[in-house]
């Protein structure tokens, strides 16, 4: 028996998922109600690859859910970026669009910084527009990455503040990595961003309060890169086949191992994956209410 053995609780993030898409269901309904209009969301997907395929079809399925409407853009790999860029100019003027997500990644030519730079910051429900990166830094309302926002519920509706609390993120991604590092920053944590380049990660790693991994390095992080007691978010996730040819998705994170050592641990699956596409929703509806708020009244 270890006497070190701390009992950890592992965060449910279906059932928050389930929550706050219930509270969105709610919120499309009232919209619609109020105004007639009933949000719509265009998703874009280039090319084939299997994991975007599964992603867009969840989303597709989880906007129809809470009565959103959805409209599937499935563009073969040899589309050009003029030809992209044409067809996210056509989604920005269309008035029943009111969310526009391009599937990333993007085929080899295409560049994902011009392509996500040209959807209009309003329908912007990735959050990866130059305006929202800069109103997310900045700390002013905009639209936030799906991923990291769904982490900053989780922590807040585990931890209550954040203040003061000392947060580690692992990587740097646009989707990840850089904008939850801002929006903890906003949380008055004391904030490090560690990345490929960083020499020893773990000795960083192990001071976090709070600890995010993003890296899709399946297993980077062991027990000893976790203070005890520590929130650990689970971000990663990849598919593997197990010795008896059964697939299966693994973390960031050596779940085992920080079974025992973190105070809370995000599983994989059900931890991190479920809030993304709630708070694909939760954009999308609020995108859709901000729009309708600026129309001129009939
Ligand atoms: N690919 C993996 N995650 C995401 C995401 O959150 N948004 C987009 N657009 N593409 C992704």
């Amino acid at each position: 028996m270890d006497a070190n053995r701390i009992e950890t609780r592992l965060i449910d993030g279906k059932a928050y998922a389930r929550r706050l898409t219930a509270e969105i269901r709610d919120g499309v309904a009232r919209l619609s109600e109020r105004t007639g209009i009933v949000p719509g969301l265009a998703v874009v997907l280039v090319g084939s690859n299997p994991a975007s395929e599964v992603y867009v079809r969840s989303k597709i399925t989880h906007t129809e859910g809470v009565g959103m409407r959805s409209m599937a853009h499935v563009l073969p790999g040899s589309t050009t970026e003029a030809e992209l860029l044409a067809l996210i100019a056509r989604l920005n003027d269309d008035d029943t669009v009111h969310g526009i997500l391009v599937q990333l990644p993007l085929p080899r030519g295409i560049d994902a910084n011009t392509v996500t730079g040209a959807v209009h910051p309003a329908k912007d429900v990735d959050g990866l527009s130059p305006v929202n990166v800069g109103r997310t830094t900045l700390g002013l309302p905009g639209l936030v990455p799906c991923t990291p926002l769904g982490c900053l519920l989780l922590l807040r509706s585990e931890l209550g503040t954040l203040k003061g609390l000392h947060a580690v993120v692992v990587g740097k991604s646009n989707l990840v990595g850089r904008p939850m590092a801002q929006l903890l920053l906003q949380e008055e944590c004391t904030v490090t961003v560690c990345h490929v380049a960083t020499p020893d990660v773990g000795a960083l790693a192990c001071q976090a309060d709070i600890l995010v991994v993003a890296t899709g390095h399946k297993g980077l992080v062991r027990r000893d890169w976790i203070k005890p007691g520590a929130t650990v978010i689970d971000v990663g996730i990849t598919r593997v086949t197990t010795r008896e040819g059964r697939s299966r998705l693994m973390g960031d994170v050596v779940h085992e191992e920080a079974l025992g050592r973190a105070g809370r641990l995000t599983p994989v699956p059900g931890g991190v994956g479920p809030m993304t596409i709630a708070c694909l929703l939760r954009n999308t509806l609020t995108a859709a209410e901000r729009i309708t708020a600026m129309q001129p009244a009939a």
